[in-house]
């Protein structure tokens, strides 16, 4: 395509605001962030390596990355538009969308939309013998094609653009952005020439007075970067980890910089812009090498002979167990908490006592009864305890007695496990734990190639057994030699808070004591071809699934697939495991077929720690570690050890340790320091008008107190906040939870020193939050008055009032007698309330008091305790079909209610509600709860006794009495009435309400 011709003048936009100051579509990018992680394998980072979790959703960073460079214009409402189109959440995007996604059968359309000459773009076909071909050509849309006794197909030879006249016709039945984009693909699937094909006259247009003329979004991105920068913008991210920051902003055309502390982190980023974004042919080469790789190792392996039976058949799993030595009896038990092999296949492991040997022959049982399967679900180890049966008699001793658990001198706990030295690669006959094989998993010869393989399990054989010790022997002979030469790991296990068991559970010292000899020498055989980068993240793929600490999962239902042998980072913890099952090589699958999204811009990948920066970027985009995140700096050294020896170029450059000292975490003091470090180099990198996005959890007001501290001590300055719902969790403990992700913009502070005092500052607070918030629920208004729908939820103007405070804070550098530098710095006192938290305060009870809810007066709201506004804000929400948790966590802290989960009357993520009326139980009524003491409280209960009978007029006796200051309050209540009597769903609290409020309202003095 011929480059369109520019015009703009460089670096007129040096001082102008970002749009995401102001105007960002918070509500629909929180859905398209989790329609992405809903997609599990299908996002475009994942083949890389799904071991690392927590990769930002790409939507999002796109978002910003645009909101960052976008400058508004004096029309607020176009600046939207305009955004939304770019993002491809407008109507035209979402029919797009809609069509590449084809989730809409014809029938479905036919029923939905109007249409004159259906016949034109469908195809019927006649089902039932009394229509006739003549009836269907005279049938307009809508029309039911099932009762018709027709089925519809599209005419074959339409083109997309001309289906998207049906598309764009069938959204507009529609009239939630959610059902509209469930519908459809996510933005980044679709041909992005054409989805964004009719955006560009638009752009423009809206920016003809810049001179913008672009016909891509990186044409777009480069020129927004001229005009603010001077150049292509550059957006650094030193937190990098899976790469989704860096992989984004260079594939919508800003040249990156990634950096990591983290060798694993780096090798996943430069995956990222390197094979997913590598230029098709390259990537058909990459896909070529690992094809070549899995043969030479299938047929090094095959020659070797340890996966094949004489007939052919291959081996896919190995299952594996610890066994000890029972104190009481001196027996041989082995250990698993399960000896259930296959529910489906009813195959279960059973233990035979073998008196001779002391020992436990196992036989595997085929085609056993439910029964037999739910006795063998009761294994040897539970609660922690070795527990098995001998001769009727139940035997009984903890693990920790079998380890030899003391307590030592200084107070900590040793145990007796010998500890395994680095040329060990199994127990020692008098270890502790011994390993056994008990089962095998077999694919039947003709099967190995098939679409569905036949599998059947059987114990080890002789043959089995003694390519086990061909196997170790192999390994007895070139371990050393292997770790010399780096095929094989030889590095020490540091201890941490999640590699301490690995050590005081089984001995296992080195990293390559986690892995059967089996997988040590598959892995060898493996390691030794690594030697183009790009095969480095499949190698941590296939390790990902070899090791001591993969799990044998079972399946009992008949639906989900076959039983399998998991990853050991199905969470991200190194677990030790009394049985485990390992892959043969056939049945890893080296060869991934990544998605492809070329990268042409320069990108750089450095393995450092964050404060080391030297290269100047426009914009920071970082997601850094804190609190209880991933302890990735611990748990990587898995993959570390077997990639730190001879690293292919570029990764050689790379430091092969996880550097954990060096590493971010936690919350206390190193953490502080740790991040003012690494944020005042990135602030010190990046020119005066350069922007830093900063994302993380949404989590308490401490987290915030601490986070704003460090970023204002680094000499930045809030300039807005935005709340985006990522994911939904299922933490049962809380009735699932939804996860929101604070993204925080900020900007280099003025220079110079300024000195503000609370006192002062507090009422400045309150009028920039009043101002924010009024001016977001102007355009809120616009554009549902056009739309249908507002661009923001009541969290998004929550979220945007703390950002009003804090920037209103941030822009100075001494509060009183206090700089900000030690006040990020210094140690913080249990259950301090800092100058942060105050603020932060200040602006939620600024916003809390401007949210009022329709049909409710500014003067009753503000004579209301937090929870009966947190239950009048959501009754009012619900109307309108809220339902979403995160809303409900949002307002209980806006609203400083202690415990809300006890007016919840469902909390599951994306069901939640309140209790109604009828639902509340006397205990939850008391004058020790929250509500109980309150007027709405007693309103509640009124309402019941109301609801069983009570004569009103007894009712408001009651009221009366209970409450001394009943008269004052008496409008107050009616008014909380007529609310319940318009917002409850409860057709009969709603009567109820109706009565009551009446008989309060006619309530003449004296009576
Ligand atoms: C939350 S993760 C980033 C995830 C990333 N945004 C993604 O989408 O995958 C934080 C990263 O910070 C890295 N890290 C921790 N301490 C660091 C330091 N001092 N310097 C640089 N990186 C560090 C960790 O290795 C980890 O990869």
């Amino acid at each position: 395509m011929q480059k369109a011709t520019i015009t703009l003048t460089p670096l007129a936009l040096k001082d102008a605001p970002a749009l995401i100051e102001t105007v960002f579509p918070a509500q629909k990018v929180s859905f398209e962030a989790q329609k992405e992680r809903k997609a599990g394998p299908g996002q475009t980072l994942t083949a890389l390596g799904s071991f690392w979790k927590g990769r930002k959703p790409l939507i999002l960073v796109r978002a910003v990355v645009l909101g960052s460079l976008l400058p508004p214009t004096n029309d607020a409402e176009a600046d939207l538009a305009l955004f939304e189109k770019l993002m491809a959440f407008d109507d035209e995007g979402l029919a797009r969308r809609a069509l590449i996604g084809n989730a809409v059968s014809p029938a479905e359309i036919a029923a939905r939309i109007q249409l004159e000459n259906p016949w034109d773009y469908f195809k019927a076909t006649l089902r039932r013998g009394d229509v006739t071909g003549g009836d269907v050509r005279w049938m307009r849309f809508p029309l039911d094609a099932d009762a018709e006794g027709i089925s519809l197909r599209w005419q074959r030879s339409l083109s997309d653009d001309e289906k998207l006249v049906i598309y764009r016709k069938l959204m507009a039945t529609y009239s939630s952005y959610e059902e509209k984009a469930s519908l459809g693909k996510r933005p980044e699937e679709l041909d992005q020439e054409w989805l964004y094909a009719p955006v560009w006259a638009v752009v423009n247009r809206h920016y003809a007075h810049l001179g913008v003329n672009v016909r891509s979004i990186s044409e777009l991105v480069e020129q927004l970067g001229i005009l603010r920068y001077g150049h292509r913008p550059r957006v650094g991210d030193t937190f990098s980890g899976g790469g989704s920051i860096p992989f984004e902003a260079a594939r919508i055309g800003c040249d990156v910089y990634a950096s990591d502390l983290n060798p694993i982190a780096c090798m996943l980023t430069w995956g990222a812009l390197n094979i997913i974004g590598a230029s098709p042919k390259r990537q058909t080469e990459i896909e070529k090498l690992q094809r070549e790789v899995a043969k030479a190792v299938d047929k090094e392996i095959t020659d070797l002979g340890f996966e094949h039976d004489e007939q052919g058949n291959r081996i896919k799993a190995y299952l594996y167990c610890i066994e000890a030595k029972c104190p009481e009896t001196g027996w041989l038990v082995p250990l698993a908490p399960s000896w259930v092999v296959s529910p489906r296949q009813r195959v279960v492991a059973k233990l035979v006592p073998n008196f001779a040997l002391k020992r436990f022959d196992i036989k595997l049982e085929f085609g056993v009864s439910a029964s037999a399967i739910e006795e063998a679900q009761k294994g040897t180890v539970s609660d922690g305890d070795m527990l098995y049966e001998l001769e009727g008699k139940t035997y009984r001793t903890s693990i920790k007695t079998l380890r030899g658990d003391y307590r030592k001198e200084d107070g900590s706990t040793g145990n007796r496990l010998r500890l395994w030295e680095k040329s060990d690669f199994k127990p020692r006959p008098d270890d502790i734990f011994q390993e056994r094989l008990y089962a095998i998993q077999w694919i039947t010869k003709d099967t190995l190639y098939a679409g569905r393989q036949e599998t059947y399990f059987a114990a080890p054989t002789q043959a089995d057994l003694e390519h086990e010790r061909a196997v170790e022997k192999v390994l007895s002979e070139n371990l050393s030699r292997w770790q010399n030469e780096g095929l094989v790991p030889d590095m020490a296990i540091e201890q941490g808070d999640e590699t301490t068991r690995l050590l005081r559970e089984r001995g296992w010292t080195h990293w390559h004591h986690l892995f059967s000899p089996r997988d040590l020498l598959k892995l060898a055989l493996l390691r030794k071809h690594i030697s183009d980068p790009a095969l480095a993240p499949e190698l941590c793929g296939t390790l990902d699934f070899c090791s001591k600490l993969s799990r044998w999962i079972v399946r009992f239902s008949s639906g989900g697939g076959s039983d399998f042998t998991s990853n050991v980072f199905s969470n991200q913890a190194l677990n030790t495991l009394y049985n485990w099952a390992n892959r043969s090589f056939f049945d890893h699958s080296f060869v991934q077929s990544y998605k492809n999204t070329p990268i042409h811009v320069n990108a750089s990948v450095v393995c450092s720690p964050s404060r080391e920066i030297t290269e100047e970027q426009d914009i920071f985009i970082t997601d850094p570690p804190y609190a209880d995140a991933v302890a990735y700096e611990e748990i990587t050294e898995f993959f570390i050890a077997w990639l730190r020896k001879n690293p292919p170029k570029p990764f050689d450059d790379w430091v092969w340790d996880s550097r954990r000292a060096l590493a971010v975490k936690g919350s206390g003091d190193d953490f502080r320091h740790g991040m003012v470090a690494a944020y005042k180099a990135m602030a010190e990198h990046m020119p005066d008008n350069g922007m830093q996005c900063v994302m993380f959890t949404h989590q308490d007001t401490a987290v915030w107190g601490d986070l704003i501290g460090i970023f204002w001590a680094a000499g930045l300055q809030v300039v807005a906040a935005w709340y985006i719902a990522t994911e939904t969790t299922s933490k049962l403990k809380d009735g699932g939870y939804v996860q929101g992700t604070v993204i925080l913009m900020l900007k280099k502070r003025a220079a110079g020193e300024r000195t503000g005092f609370k006192q002062r500052l507090l009422p400045a607070v309150r009028q920039e939050v009043a101002r924010q918030i009024e001016t977001m629920m102007h355009l809120n208004d616009a554009v549902e008055a056009h739309h249908g729908e507002p661009v923001w939820g009541d969290s998004d103007l929550q979220m945007a009032g703390y950002a009003a405070a804090l920037k209103v804070l941030t822009a100075y550098t001494r509060i009183g007698d206090e700089d900000v530098t030690s006040f990020a710095l210094r140690p913080r006192a249990r259950g301090e309330v800092t100058v942060v938290d105050e603020i932060v305060q200040q602006a939620a009870e600024t916003a809390s008091s401007l949210l009022v809810p329709e049909d409710l007066t500014a003067d009753a709201w503000g004579r209301l305790t937090g929870i009966e506004r947190f239950v009048l804000r959501m009754m009012d929400m619900e109307t309108a079909g809220a339902g979403k948790l995160d809303n409900y966590q949002n307002f209980a802290k806006a609203f400083r209610v202690t415990d809300y989960t006890r007016v919840m009357g469902d909390m599951r993520p994306n069901n939640a509600r309140l209790k109604r009326v009828s639902e509340y139980a006397s205990r939850d009524l008391t004058d020790a709860t929250e509500i109980g003491v309150t007027r709405l409280g007693q309103l509640i209960i009124a309402l019941q006794q109301l609801l069983k009978d009570t004569e009103a007029q007894v009712i408001v006796e009651q009221l009366r009495s209970e409450m001394a200051d009943f008269l004052e309050v008496r409008s107050l209540l009616v008014d909380m009435l007529a609310f319940i009597e318009r917002k409850s769903p409860e057709p009969q609290a709603r009567t109820a309400a109706e009565v009551l409020g009446a008989r309060l309202k006619n309530l003449r003095f004296g009576e």
